[in-house]
């Protein structure tokens, strides 16, 4: 592979993973794989805290909890007191948008391609308050970074009260112009969650510059913490607004003291966060984002063309970080998102190789990751196999 970032030493770089050697794991995007450096010291963690519970999980948790969300902070481009723990994304727009009050007629407003576990949550909310939830369609394939942003805004009106916006959309793994909406909503006295999921360890991040009302992002992705590990942005402004979910101890304490504690759980993948982070950025960031995106560009070209699939983005980094969606073959038109699973399982089963299909707007795709862990030869052999599959 013509790749100059292809160094020497990224074979000892998979080495640092415990991924089964037998899988080709193309999936980071929807559970990313943890190093083994970072398992080891959540193992030791949770030793120490079987041997003193009451020390682990009351006297000492706390200035371990904050040395790890300065480290958050400092890789989010925001300082730590604006951020809280979350266990995972999900968690946090629920905590978001269920302390906020919605009535009759207002709207809520989500982009068509949003995470389906979050245009349920805001149904939900809409269900109970009588608002209505307003999906807006999302143009793709695309050509400017404008035309994803633009009938977002065109869709804001005197009703819209809240917006979630995704900055990196799961099924077509593009990146959103986030920063134009939040402004937009700003400009309207409209709330905007960012749904950035995707984005800690994807894509560099300024959090205080793009100033969102709320914004989210899984460590448990990109920055390869343990399960378990995400932050909540919240703006200072609006810091009185927003509760967890789960109402506890310090309850009243307002954002983000009410989330350090909602009930006994686990905080190792917490604690780890940091020393996930502190790994990655050994590596040096900014060539482990050259890496994962020169690779996933030469992953969706390869496969690509061994398939006669399309590339419905532009091969460009302002649309496509580390994950990339290929269409397939009009042969492989799958009827629904259960024939899609059903491929996905028999490729799994027969060649053993990790990678999800996606259908949008009744077209058939395939979304590929790279993490430092892969090489071109996983591409390549899924490749082959879809190739042998398909025919
Ligand atoms: C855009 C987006 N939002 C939210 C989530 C939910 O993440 P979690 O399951 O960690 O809450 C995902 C998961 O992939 C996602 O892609």
């Amino acid at each position: 592979m013509d790749n100059p970032i292809w160094g020497s030493d990224w074979p000892q770089v998979r080495g640092c993973w415990t991924l089964d050697p037998e899988v080709t794991f193309l999936n980071h995007g929807s559970f990313g794989a943890t190093p083994r450096c970072v398992l080891e010291l959540q193992s030791r963690l949770r030793a120490e805290m079987e041997r003193q519970p009451v020390l682990f999980l009351d006297r000492a948790l706390r200035a371990r909890l904050d040395a790890s969300l300065a480290l958050v902070g400092r890789l989010l481009g925001t300082e730590a007191k604006k951020l809280a723990f979350v266990p995972n994304a999900t968690y946090a727009i629920n905590s978001v948008v269920k302390s906020l009050d919605f009535e009759s007629g207002d709207e809520l407003l989500i982009l068509e391609h949003g995470y389906g576990a979050i245009i349920k949550t805001l149904q939900c909310v809409a269900d109970r308050s009588g608002a209505r939830l307003v999906r807006v369609p999302t143009v793709f394939p695309v050509e400017s970074p404008d035309e994803i942003a633009a009938p977002v805004i065109a869709a804001l009106n005197e009703r819209t009260r809240f917006v979630v916006i995704d900055q990196i959309t799961s099924p077509t793994a593009m990146i959103v112009p986030v920063k134009l909406i939040v402004d937009a909503c700003r400009e309207r006295g409209i709330l905007c969650l960012v749904d950035g999921a995707h984005v800690p360890g994807m894509l560099p991040t300024d959090l205080d510059s793009v100033a969102p009302d709320f914004w989210t992002g899984n460590l448990h992705k990109w920055v390869c913490a343990p399960k378990g590990a995400a932050v909540l942005y919240v703006r200072p402004e609006l810091r009185n607004r927003v509760a967890p979910v789960v109402t506890s101890h310090n309850f009243g304490m307002k954002f983000p003291e009410e989330f350090f504690w909602t009930g006994t759980d686990d905080p190792t993948a917490w604690i780890c966060a940091g020393a996930a982070i502190e790994f990655m950025a050994s590596l040096g960031w900014p060539r482990v984002h050259a890496h994962n995106h020169a690779l996933v560009r030469y992953g969706r070209r390869a496969v690509a063309e061994m398939i006669g699939g399309t590339l419905p983005v532009p091969d460009s980094p302002e649309f496509y970080a580390a994950m990339a969606v290929i269409e397939l073959p009009e042969s492989v038109k799958f009827a629904g998102i259960e024939q899609a699973r059903e491929f996905q399982g028999r490729l799994y089963e027969q060649f053993r190789i990790e990678v999800p299909m996606m259908v949008i707007d009744n077209r058939s795709f395939i979304r590929i990751s790279a993490q430092v862990y892969n090489a071109p030869q996983d591409y390549e052999r899924l490749g082959e196999a879809l190739r042998a599959m398909i025919g």
